[in-house]
Parts: structure tokens; sequence; C-alpha cells
């Protein structure tokens, strides 16, 4: 059976995905819609977070009340344009640890080329959420899952802003397991592998590079 894919379905996320669509959205309203829809997105992909309950006392009485129940979550963004969603993340599970995948897309192959990788010692029995704006073709999500269960993780979920339909299928395809939790699935990859109709180059319009 294939993963589950995840789509938001809230007014806010919406909203918020046309201003980041728009070119010309600002370098700094674009990196701060990027935070926030991922902050949006986080509250839907930790949806199933285990709970146990703890005794707290109220200024009113005394109470048995829920408590989340210290599973360890690691936030992985693929480098570099999925560091503009880890802020988000952190708001939501401030406790969570960082691991980094450097990753480009060669632009002949659009195959994915790794440059970085450094991981928490206890990641594989950390709770995964991959993170990065766009899954195009999903080469670089693919490899990142890939290099995620080879440090043993079995845990993992994915988090984009924008989907193409070709990258959802590849996803489901090699990582079966995976969750997908995405903003919008937009309708395809242009001859380019840009999704369509996107928002462009993400690292680029985050970071200022064009
Ligand atoms: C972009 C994006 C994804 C990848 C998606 O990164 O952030 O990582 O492309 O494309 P795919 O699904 O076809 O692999 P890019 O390679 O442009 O690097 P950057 O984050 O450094 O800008
Ligand atoms: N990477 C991006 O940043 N944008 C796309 O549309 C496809 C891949």
């Amino acid at each position: 059976m294939s993963g589950k894919v995840h789509v938001m379905d809230h007014p806010l996320v919406a909203h918020k995905l046309t201003i980041l669509r728009d070119k010309d959205t600002s370098v700094k309203d674009f990196r701060e819609l990027v935070s926030e829809i991922g902050m949006l997105i986080t509250y839907e992909a930790t949806r199933d977070l285990p709970l146990t309950t703890r005794e707290v006392e109220t200024p009113i009485a005394k109470t048995t009340a829920p408590t989340l129940k210290g599973k360890k979550f690691a936030v992985v963004p693929i480098l570099r344009a999925g560091l503009g969603l880890v802020d988000g993340v952190l708001r939501m599970v401030p406790s969570a640890r960082v691991g980094h995948i450097g990753l480009y897309r060669d632009e002949e192959t659009l195959e994915p080329v790794k440059y970085f990788c450094k991981m928490p010692k206890d990641v594989a029995e950390r709770e995964i959420l991959i993170v990065d704006p766009m899954l195009a073709t999903g080469g670089s999500a693919d490899a990142a899952i890939g290099f995620m269960k080879e440090y043993g993780c079995t845990s993992i979920k994915l988090m984009v802003l924008l989907a193409a339909p070709e990258g959802i299928a590849r996803i489901q395809k090699s990582h079966p397991d995976v969750d997908i939790y995405c903003g919008a699935v937009d309708q395809r990859l242009n001859e380019h592998g840009y999704i369509v109709p996107g928002l462009g180059d993400a690292g680029d319009r985050i970071f200022g590079t064009k």
C-alpha cells in the first residue's frame, strides 16, 4: 500500500500559498510565509503524536491532563530551501533535534547530488520529518528518505509546500511507508522540471539569490 498524501485543506494555507506564488512577493515576505505555512503544516503532520497524561494543579483544582508522550522527534531540512521551513516546525515542536541533508538538483539530469549530511547521534530512534518546500520530480526527497533509512530511521514523514503529481508518484513507489504532508498539489512539471504553476525556485526566493 502507498503512503498517504495529506493535502492541507485550510483557507489560511491557501491564502498564504497564493502570496508565495506571486512573482512580485518580496524576499522578506516570501521567507516569512514559508515559515508560517511550515508551522501550519506541522500542526497536521504531528496530529498522530502519542499522548499520555499527567497530574496538574490549576488555580481551581487538581486534574489529570494530556501531555506529549515525549516521543523523540527530528526535523531534517533538505538544504538549502528546506532551511526556510525549520523555524516553523521548531515553533510547534521546540524540543526537536535538527539534522541536515545537503542536496542540489543537477540541472541537466535533474538527479540530486549530495554535498552535506549531519544528523543527531540517536537519529534512528527519532520520528523524522523531512522538510523541503518543493516536491518536483521527487528525486531529492527520494534520496533524502533513502539516506534516513540508511541511518536506521523507521518512522519518516515528508513535508512540502507544493507537490507535483510526478513527485508524489515517485515517493509512493520508492517509499510506500512514507506519508506526504503538503500545502497543495499542482498541475504538472515543465520541461525544466519546475512545478507548474508553482512558485519558481524556492531556494532563490527564500535567500534572494536571483
Ligand atoms: C529544489 C527544492 C528541492 C528540489 C526539488 O532544490 O528545494 O530540494 O529542488 O526538486 P526534485 O523534486 O526534482 O528533486 P534545488 O536543487 O534547487 O536546491 P536549493 O534548495 O539549494 O535551491
Ligand atoms: N525546485 C524548485 O525550487 N522549484 C520547482 O518548481 C522545482 C524544483
